[in-house]
C-alpha cells in the first residue's frame, strides 16, 4: 500500500507560508502574505484570537507584547493580552517595527483584512484557532466570518480552506457545525488513537521534530475512514534537510517560515 500525495501528480508536498512568508516579513501581517505571493507560495497559514469586544484578529501570541509597540503605546497595561484590548486599540499598534523598521507602519490584521488579501492573490488558507479555550464560541464566528467573504462556498471548501487547532475539541466543533470544510489537528496523538480522531479531522499535524515515515503511513492507513482523505501537514520546517526528510516521509504538506528554501529542497 503506498498512498498516493494529497498534492497528486507526484509534484511532492504543498508548501505552506507559516504566518505568512515570516522569515522574510512580520508574521501575521498582510505584508507576510504579501511576500508569500510574491515567493509563489499557494498557501498561506495564519493564527486567529478575539479581541475585547469581539473582533477576530491575527495573531500568534496571547500577548501583543512581542510583536507590536504596544508596550509603548500602552504602558499601563501589563501582561497586554488580545483579550483585553478592543480592536480600535489593536488598530493603534505597530506590528512591523519589531521585526525590521522597514515594516514600519504593518498592522494587526482582522481576519476579514487577512482573508481579503489571501483571496487577492488566490492562496488558499490554513487557519488555525489559536488558544480556542479562551474565546468560547470563536468556532461558530470564524465559520461566519469565512462565510460572509464567500470562503464556505463549494470551491474554496473543497479546495482552498483548513481550519486547524492544537484543541481537539476545537477541531470536533468546527467539523459538527460544517462537515464540509475541512479540518486539522495539530498535535501527534498515539497511534492507536488515531481512529478517533479521524472521526473529526482531514488532516493531523505534528511537529517535524519527531515525525518517523511509520508515523506518516499510520495516518495515511486510515484513508477511507469516515469518508476522508487523511493528510500529514509537518511544522515548522525551515531547512532544505529536514523539508527533505520529511518529504522522504511522504507527507502532504510543509509548514514552513522560509518556503522558498523548502520548495527548492522539495522540487530538487
Ligand atoms: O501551523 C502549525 C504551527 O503554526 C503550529 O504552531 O505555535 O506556530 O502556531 P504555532
Ligand atoms: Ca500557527
Amino acid at each position: 500500500f503506498s498512498p498516493a500525495r494529497a498534492a497528486d501528480s507526484g509534484a511532492g508536498p504543498v508548501v505552506i507560508a507559516h504566518r505568512g512568508a515570516s522569515a522574510y516579513a512580520p508574521e501575521n501581517t498582510l505584508a507576510a502574505v504579501d511576500k508569500a505571493a510574491e515567493l509563489g507560495v499557494e498557501w498561506v497559514e495564519n493564527d486567529v484570537q478575539r479581541t475585547k469586544d469581539g473582533e477576530l484578529v491575527v495573531l500568534h501570541d496571547d500577548s501583543l507584547q512581542r510583536t507590536t509597540d504596544v508596550e509603548e503605546v500602552f504602558p499601563d497595561r501589563a501582561p497586554w493580552k488580545v483579550k483585553d484590548f478592543t480592536a480600535a486599540e489593536i488598530a493603534r499598534l505597530d506590528a512591523g517595527s519589531w521585526f525590521d523598521p522597514a515594516y514600519a507602519g504593518a498592522r494587526v490584521p482582522t481576519l476579514e483584512q487577512f482573508v481579503h488579501r489571501v483571496e487577492r492573490y488566490d492562496q488558499k488558507l490554513l487557519l488555525e484557532l489559536k488558544n480556542p479555550q479562551l474565546y468560547p464560541g470563536i468556532e461558530r464566528q470564524t465559520l461566519k466570518v469565512l462565510s460572509n467573504e464567500g470562503w464556505l462556498d463549494r470551491e474554496h471548501v473543497r479546495n482552498r480552506l483548513i481550519v486547524q487547532s492544537f484543541g481537539a475539541d476545537s477541531v470536533r466543533t468546527v467539523h459538527e457545525l460544517k462537515p464540509a470544510v475541512k479540518t486539522g489537528f495539530l498535535g501527534t496523538p498515539p497511534v492507536a488513537d488515531l481512529p478517533s480522531y479521524a472521526a473529526f479531522t482531514d488532516q493531523i499535524n505534528p511537529s517535524y521534530g519527531s515525525l518517523t515515515a511509520d508515523y506518516v503511513d499510520a495516518v495515511h492507513a486510515l484513508r477511507g475512514a469516515h469518508g476522508k482523505r487523511l493528510e500529514v501537514f509537518t511544522w515548522t520546517v525551515n531547512d532544505a534537510e529536514n523539508a527533505r526528510r520529511v518529504d522522504g516521509y511522504g507527507v502532504d504538506g510543509i509548514i514552513t517560515n522560509t518556503p522558498d528554501v523548502v520548495q527548492e529542497a522539495v522540487d530538487g
